[in-house]
């Protein structure tokens, strides 16, 4: 019999909303929780130290594709949920190399719901109705906005426009078909760009902060007045959390910011937070490093998302506001110099030479 009391399965726990989550889970929570993780670049077991010997806590090394690997945690572990979060997630790198998109994003979201649901039929009934299938997902599903028009309700068509939208728009629909066909207890979100702590230097805000520090350039895509919805990793973590407890089987959840931001905003307001913080800075004014890169193909000029349904159905708004949200961000980089060096290696650096090479102008 599950009870609220029996693990969840996290998968993709060790990244950058998955540790966050995993963090707030064992401390809101504290109900056991099996963490599976490949450990690809993007998965760092330093950011789970703080829960790495907690009772109820498992870390599994392995990758979701592993059909019987997950099936034996299936058996082993028993888990009344599982939230899926293991994925590839960064744009550009879709671009280069859209392969392991397509495998880990899709097959790998294939595998794990046939593993789930030759599990969950074996359930009792009873046991069957509370288990859910918590799928992770993004705003990018939905395309592109130009300036007017209305933010993506969860009725939107899906229109991915990026190797890693389209894996991830692929991914949600083999949720959708197995809720549909096999009445797998489903719930998807959808969210926008989220920001915070613990993010891999590949991504814009960490980016940024990581170069600034330095003081070298800043490289803005285009004319840097696309728009993004930033939402602080926290206020997701607790929208997962109350998904998967309040969420209906079979629907679908915007999760967003009410935080629309052109990159040039963003980039401005971390570069006056760094010349804040770091009054003795010879890098200062920052703003002074931004500097105009050749476009991303294909790149979405706007993303906005209307989360009024995860507020009115889940309760759920976010707490943390742009500027709140920013400058705990850039104060944790800053205090953490060390964690930042560690996963800038040399793959990161390979990675850097392969993306920015291509934008010079
Ligand atoms: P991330 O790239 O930081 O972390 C992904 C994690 O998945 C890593 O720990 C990696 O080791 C693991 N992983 C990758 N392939 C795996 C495999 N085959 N088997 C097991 N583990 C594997 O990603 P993130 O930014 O934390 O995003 C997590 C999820 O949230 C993704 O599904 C992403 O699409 C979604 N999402 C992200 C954002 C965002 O702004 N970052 C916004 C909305 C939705
Ligand atoms: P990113 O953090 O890669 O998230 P996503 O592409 O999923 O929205 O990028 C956020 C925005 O910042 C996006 O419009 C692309 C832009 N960007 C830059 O201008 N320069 C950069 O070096 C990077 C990585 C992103």
């Amino acid at each position: 019999m599950l009870t609220q009391d029996s693990p969840i399965l996290v998968t993709g726990g060790a990244g950058f909303i998955g540790s966050h989550f995993v963090l707030d889970w064992m401390a809101e929570v504290g109900t056991p929780l099996v963490n599976l993780d490949k450990l690809t670049y993007a998965g760092n077991l330093r950011n789970l130290e703080p829960v790495a010997q907690k009772p109820g806590y498992t870390f599994v090394r392995g990758d979701i594709r592993d059909r019987e690997l997950v099936l034996e945690l299936l058996k082993t572990h028993r888990p009344r949920a599982i939230v899926h979060l293991a994925a590839e997630s960064h744009v550009d790198r879709s671009l280069v190399g859209p392969g392991e998109f397509l495998d880990t994003n899709v097959h790998g979201t294939f595998v794990l719901l046939e593993a789930t649901r030759s599990y969950w039929q074996e359930l009792p009934a009873a046991d069957r109705e509370t288990f859910r299938f918590l799928h992770v997902s993004t705003d990018e599903v939905y395309g592109s906005l130009k300036p007017g028009d209305a933010p993506f309700e969860e009725t939107f068509a899906f229109r991915p426009n990026s190797p890693y939208a389209a894996s991830k728009a692929a991914s949600d629909m083999l949720v959708r078909a197995w809720h549909k066909s096999y009445g797998l207890p489903t719930v998807v979100t959808n969210c926008s760009n989220n920001y915070g702590p613990m993010q891999f230097p590949e991504k814009l805000l960490p980016l940024v902060l990581h170069r600034a520090v330095h003081g070298e350039p800043l490289p803005i895509y285009g004319d840097g007045q696309q728009v993004r919805d930033w939402l602080y990793v926290g206020d997701h973590c607790r929208a997962l959390r109350v998904a998967l407890e309040r969420g209906k089987p079979g629907q679908t959840y915007n999760i967003g910011g009410w935080n629309e931001q052109a990159n040039l905003n963003t980039v401005t307001m971390l570069c006056a937070l760094l010349d804040e913080m770091l009054p003795e800075s010879p890098h200062r004014p920052h703003a002074r490093l931004m500097q105009s890169v050749a476009d991303r193909p294909g790149h979405d000029r706007r993303y906005a998302i209307n989360a009024s349904k995860a507020e009115r159905e889940l309760g759920w708004r976010p707490v943390e506001t742009f500027e709140t949200g920013l400058r705990k961000t850039v104060r944790w980089y800053l205090d953490h110099p060390e964690w930042v060096q560690e996963v800038t290696s040399g793959a990161y650096r390979e990675w850097m030479e392969t993306n920015y090479a291509q934008r010079r102008g």
